[in-house]
């Protein structure tokens, strides 16, 4: 065997392991043995780079790291479902389904999971590309991510079409999750939260290698293209899975809604069972053509729905109510539980949002109390068995002093929520304002982390932000647990972290209600740090965006001396305070209208005229009223926004006039 056939027998061979091994669940040689054949082929593949095949498996563990994702235009639009929670909404769309068609006609039922939808095209047996949803006219290029899944085959084999598109959801293991979380909490990193979000942020890395380290799988559950194999759904799912992709085997086709509703009610007991999350079921109808003949609504198809499962609830016992305080000084009241299974996790804490959240709902200690939980990890008390609750127990009285420095706390007007206004001095508020500097969306200081901060407080290494980077090697090596090496990174992710670009450091310093969306806006707006000093209410204000409450937040924040020594210490520390965000205006023609956009357009998607829109100096607004200039209408426009606009006498412009506007 030559070198390009034993190339091309590896690729072989490791293609066939990693379907055996994540598509099919069984494993032919041992992971020692897969690695030397991928070594093999790695050293082959670079003495020959003439033989270079984007997708080789030596290409799924990653290596492109990008600057940002671009944008492509979907072929086929990708949709959302229409949603249902009860037997009776789903008579209603059996019914609605029935006046559609006079045919005989099957249901499919598949596990809705709960993930990040994903499309992907594959040419002459190739993928060729991978798109996120986006707004479903256009979404992100994925594609270097996406062949870092190894469930998700590079090549196909068998009888596949020439070129079709296949959807599915990419998605992460309840016990990945769960071992991504144990490596991030020894490392004093918050844990992830919940398996969707973690699963959608690690597909929008932009370091593919990254995203190899993510134990993400993918399943496939919609074909799309001019030559599918059968005109039934069921039928070309079963082919695909001939050609490698990962199909659901819990799928099945029924005659009957209540046979329909009779898998709904098996899966809303055996979910918690799944090694994976699903939030309900989807119903689709079956046979192609009549798929084609229901078509669609502009949200969804009317030939598939989804069935929501509801929250799961549990009652338990409220053993105490302790309060947490936050960098910023806020108060949230914490319901320590009695431990209670609730979908399949045992759930000891939950929030109870603040004073008021407690007042309203009378929560007091030693009540019964009911627990919920939504999309998020942290459970909420949604209300109180009052028919069991002890004759004796007093109304909860929250706390007037800080649960950590016992300074009195303080409840602005129009807040929900108390703070401690003890900034400088209070433990967890200092802690707090360092875990958020080197957070992941803000400085992202490789190296660091809780436990690694607690320590350079205690030892008074650090009081202020901007010490970190008066630290020197020198001076975290007698730390406990500080290695060499340890020691060697946290000064070179110090030193990395410099280059991050403005908004993420305005966005780290933490001043209340400065988030992420809302840095971003400033830097765009006013370019430098020293023009965001020293702008007044007024032009604060006249910032889209920017309201009272953040404008008084951020002038108050530097009208604080320390605060401004703060920033020169990190101007001179060498941190970026000048905008790199690229100007993309283009023009004033539309400054100071507000306009809404409605419909499906013939040239451009929705989000391309809103991005028009902004480039332009308009405003973007999603209700109609008195005070909008126009409403930018497309075929299909919502009949209720049609009558609104017409009962206010809100002018109405198409596509062409639109563009003429603008041009
Ligand atoms: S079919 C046109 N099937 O649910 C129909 N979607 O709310 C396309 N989802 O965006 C979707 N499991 O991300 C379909 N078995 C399944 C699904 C599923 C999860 C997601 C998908 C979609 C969302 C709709």
């Amino acid at each position: 065997m030559n070198s390009q056939e034993r190339i091309a027998f590896l690729r072989k061979e490791l293609s066939s392991h990693n379907h055996s091994y994540y598509v099919k669940d069984t494993s032919v040689i041992s992971d020692v043995e897969f690695d030397q054949l991928l070594s093999e082929l790695q050293k082959l593949e670079n003495q020959y780079p003439n033989l270079f095949d984007a997708n080789s498996p030596t290409q799924r563990v990653g290596g492109e790291v990008l600057d940002g994702f671009t944008a492509v235009k979907h072929k086929y639009r990708m949709l959302s479902l229409g949603n249902t929670y009860s037997a009776e909404d789903l008579h209603d769309f059996d019914l609605r389904i029935n006046k559609l068609t006079d045919d005989d006609f099957e249901y499919v039922c598949e596990l809705k999971y709960d993930g990040i939808s994903i499309s992907l095209t594959y040419e002459n047996g190739e993928l060729t590309q991978a798109l996120t949803r986006g707004d479903g006219a256009q979404g992100d290029d994925v594609t270097h991510n996406v062949k870092t899944i190894k469930s998700i085959p590079l090549k196909l084999k068998g009888d596949y079409p020439k070129k079709f598109e296949i959807r599915g959801e990419i998605f992460l293991p309840i016990a990945s999750l769960a071992s991504m979380n144990e490596i991030r909490v020894q490392k004093g990193l918050e844990p992830y939260a919940n398996p969707r979000n973690t699963a959608s942020g690690s597909i929008k890395l932009l370091d593919s290698k990254e995203v190899a380290k993510r134990p993400l799988d993918c399943y496939l559950y919609y074909l799309l293209g001019d030559n599918l194999p059968t005109k039934k759904h069921f039928d070309n799912l079963q082919k695909a899975r001939d050609w490698g992709f990962k199909i659901p085997s819990e799928i099945e086709s029924y005659k009957t809604i209540n046979e329909v509703l009779k898998f709904i009610e098996k899966w809303d007991l055996k979910r918690h069972d799944l090694p994976y999350e699903i939030d309900g079921i989807v119903i689709k109808v079956n046979d192609i053509n009549l798929q084609q003949e229901m078509g669609f609504t502009a949200k969804s198809p009317r030939w598939a729905i989804s069935y929501k499962f509801k929250a799961e609830q549990v009652a338990t016992i409220l053993e105490e109510i302790t309060y947490q305080v936050g960098r910023t000084g806020a108060i949230t009241p914490v319901a320590n539980l009695t431990p209670v299974l609730l979908a399949g996790t045992t759930v000891k804490r939950a929030s109870l949002h603040n004073a008021d959240q407690i007042q309203k709902l009378d929560i007091r200690e030693g009540d019964k109390v009911f627990v919920e939980k939504g999309g998020e990890i942290i459970p909420k008390v949604i209300g109180v068995d009052l028919s069991v609750r002890d004759l004796f127990s007093r109304p909860t009285l929250y706390i007037s002093y800080c649960p950590s420095c016992n300074t009195e706390l303080v409840r602005k007007d129009g807040d929900v929520k108390h703070y401690c206004p003890n900034t400088e001095r209070c433990s967890p508020q200092i802690k707090g304002r360092f875990e958020h500097f080197i957070s992941r969306k803000a400085m992202n200081i490789d190296g660091l982390g809780a436990e690694t901060i607690e320590l350079l407080i205690q030892e008074r290494l650090i009081s202020k932000v901007s010490d970190l980077y008066l630290l020197e090697k020198e001076d975290v090596l007698p730390l406990e647990r500080m290695a060499e090496k340890s020691a060697v990174n946290l000064i070179l992710g110090l030193e990395a972290s410099k280059s991050i670009p403005f908004e993420r450091v305005l966005f780290g310093l933490g001043i209340r209600y400065v988030g992420e969306t809302v840095a971003k806006v400033l830097v765009k707006h006013f370019k430098t740090i020293d023009r965001i000093i020293n702008a007044d209410m007024e032009t604060m204000i006249s910032v889209d965006e920017i309201g009272d409450k953040i404008a008084e937040s951020i002038i108050s924040y530097f009208s604080q001396q320390k605060n401004i020594n703060l920033i020169i210490d990190l101007k001179n520390s060498g941190l970026q305070f000048v905008s790199k965000i690229e100007d993309t205006s283009k023009s004033d023609l539309l400054k100071g209208m507000k306009i809404v956009v409605s419909g499906v357009f013939n040239h451009y998607s929705r989000s391309e005229l809103k991005k028009m829109i902004e480039e332009h100096g308009g405003k973007n607004v999603g209700s109609i009223s008195k005070s909008t200039t126009f409403v930018l209408f497309g075929e299909n426009m919502g009949p209720s926004k049609k009558v609104k606009a017409e009962s206010l006498g809100v002018n109405m412009v198409n596509e062409d006039e639109f563009l003429a506007k603008i041009s």
